[in-house]
């Protein structure tokens, strides 16, 4: 158990690539904050898998979109269990649209969860390593978005491109106060947020034919990456982005 007696808050952990990401979190000896939208069975679920893997956390609500909202969890979690030291900022949502039919709505909530949520809720845990005097980690979980063009999906390639200058940027300017910043980025997962894909089978063909390794990822392969990014092992590692994604990326060849 690498991770003894830190606590991290996994944003969006209600579900998918987040509630994985919290079971291997407590698997290491974190206990685990699991935020979601609402405290609903979902979260529950989540946090009882924490407590199945040996460890402990408890469920704090909130809409990462409300920059109130990002402030508070952050207080209630810090209430709750004494300290943080690790965030990962899962919560993402996408909207798929012909970029001349995406509406303002869509557009608010795509970037105002993806980037903005991020953008506060990082803020609020920086704020609270600060007044503790600690280090601590950041860690968001991006996409392959945030460098490759997904038409169709305007707003949310645009939130994770954001998402890539953000990390980037707070990596400089808090590592003087002992904080790693760094972007996980999946490719096509197991996830609710590709279940339309996955129930199609044509699709699912095409971008079979565009990964590499010819398999979809699993939340476990992200989470893997994101227990290694908040250990001791990493701590050199600031401002990087690590690609989880069987090769999608950079997949390119003539026939
Ligand atoms: C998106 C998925 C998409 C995958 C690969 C992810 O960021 O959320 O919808 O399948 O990238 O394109």
């Amino acid at each position: 158990m690498k991770l003894q007696g830190k606590v991290a808050m996994v944003t969006g952990s209600g579900q998918g690539i987040g509630r994985a990401i919290a079971v291997r979190l407590a698997r290491e000896g974190v206990r685990v904050v699991v935020e979601d939208r609402e405290d609903d069975a979902s979260a529950r679920a989540t946090l009882a898998l924490v407590r199945e893997a040996g460890s402990d956390g408890c469920v704090i609500a909130g809409d990462i979109a409300d920059a109130r909202a990002d402030r508070r969890v952050v207080e209630q979690a810090v209430a709750a269990m004494g300290q943080l030291d690790i965030l990962v900022n899962n919560a993402g949502v996408e909207r798929r649209a012909d970029f001349w039919d995406v509406t303002e709505a869509d557009y608010d909530l795509v970037m105002d969860v993806n980037l903005r949520g991020v953008f506060f809720t990082t803020q609020a845990f920086v704020r609270h390593l600060r007044e503790t005097q600690r280090g601590g980690s950041v860690i968001n979980i991006s996409s392959v978005h945030e460098e490759l063009p997904f038409p169709h999906f305007a707003s949310y390639a645009a939130s994770k491109g954001g998402l890539k200058m953000l990390m980037r940027d707070l990596a400089v300017e808090l590592a003087p106060l002992g904080i790693t910043v760094n972007n996980v980025a999946p490719g096509a997962v197991k996830t609710p947020i590709n279940a339309a894909l996955m129930s199609d089978p044509a699709l699912m063909k095409s971008l079979l034919a565009n990964i590499p390794l010819k398999r979809l990822g699993s939340p476990e392969d992200v989470a893997n990456a994101v227990a290694f990014l908040a250990g001791d092992e990493a701590g050199y590692i600031t401002g990087s982005t690590l690609y989880v994604d069987g090769g999608l990326l950079w997949n390119y060849a003539e026939q």
